[in-house]
């Protein structure tokens, strides 16, 4: 039996490029996406290319979206193998390259989280019971070097930092919950890990990116597809990131 995985914030960028390569891959992919017209649009793409996959209309910052999609989910399938918690946002004020941390606005703070890690957190939660009947669960959290604290305090030495603090936060978050999480979950043999798909070509890495989308999900494709051993780790191109 072919194994199912969902991808939220999967109708472009590095979600939209995880989603095709786990579908080439053999996968059943459930693609994630927050508005219709544009999952529908990424969904079609990807017919072209021969892989069917299935729309999941789910905005990670809304509880009533979130469980609409997970009793969706619950009335169709029996398990789920693979969740990757992609779906993310940096908000428009707070460009890369600019340190926030003095002047960032609660609201752009609480926009960022909601997103970023709350929503994260209460998809996850409602999901653990339908991961728990896969005989091999494992959650990927897509979080991001920014997110690292032991990174932070070396730039913190190094004088003023052009990091965006809700965005950072947000992720190291994001970091606590993978170890939390990995723990909670040992005992259900259901691995659970942080990713940083590196600085990478997207609407939200920007065209200044080094990477190529294709590089990006690498990093995630390969914790889903051929890592078999990592659990409470936070790893970028099968290296381990200090959290
Ligand atoms: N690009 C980088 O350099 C980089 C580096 C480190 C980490 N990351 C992380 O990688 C992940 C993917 O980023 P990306 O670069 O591919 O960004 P992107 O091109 O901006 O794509 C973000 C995706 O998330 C979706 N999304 C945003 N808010 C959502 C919500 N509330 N509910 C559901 N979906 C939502 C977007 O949907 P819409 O199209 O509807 O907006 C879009 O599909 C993020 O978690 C990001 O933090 C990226």
């Amino acid at each position: 039996m072919n194994e199912r995985a969902l991808v939220t914030g999967a109708n472009k960028g590095i979600g939209f490029e995880i989603v095709r390569v786990l579908a080439k891959s053999g996968m059943e992919v459930i693609l994630g996406a927050r508005n219709r017209e544009r999952g529908l649009k990424a969904v079609s793409e990807l017919k072209k290319e021969g892989l069917e996959v299935e729309l999941l209309e789910i905005d990670v910052s809304k509880s009533e979206s979130i469980a609409n999609a997970v009793s969706e989910l619950e009335k169709k399938y029996d398990h789920l193998d693979v969740l990757v918690n992609n779906a993310g946002i940096l908000h428009r004020e707070e460009g890369l390259g600019s340190s926030t941390v003095l002047g960032v606005a609660t609201p752009i703070l609480r926009e960022t989280f909601e997103t970023n890690f709350f929503g994260l957190v209460d998809l996850t939660q409602r999901l653990v019971p339908l991961l728990k009947k896969s005989e091999n669960g494992r959650i990927v959290n897509v979080s991001s070097i920014l997110g690292s604290l032991d990174l932070a305090i070396e730039r913190e030495a190094e004088g003023p930092s052009g990091t965006p603090f809700a965005y950072n936060a947000s992720k190291a978050a994001v970091n606590a919950f993978t170890i939390h999480l990995a723990g909670a979950l040992r005992a259900d043999d259901i691995r659970v890990n942080s990713a940083h798909p590196g600085w990478v070509k997207t609407d939200m890495g920007t065209d200044a990116a080094t990477l190529s989308i294709e590089e990006g999900a690498k990093t995630i494709v390969d914790l889903v597809l051929n890592d078999t051993e990592s659990n409470s780790r936070f790893i970028h191109l099968g290296e381990e990131l200090p959290w």
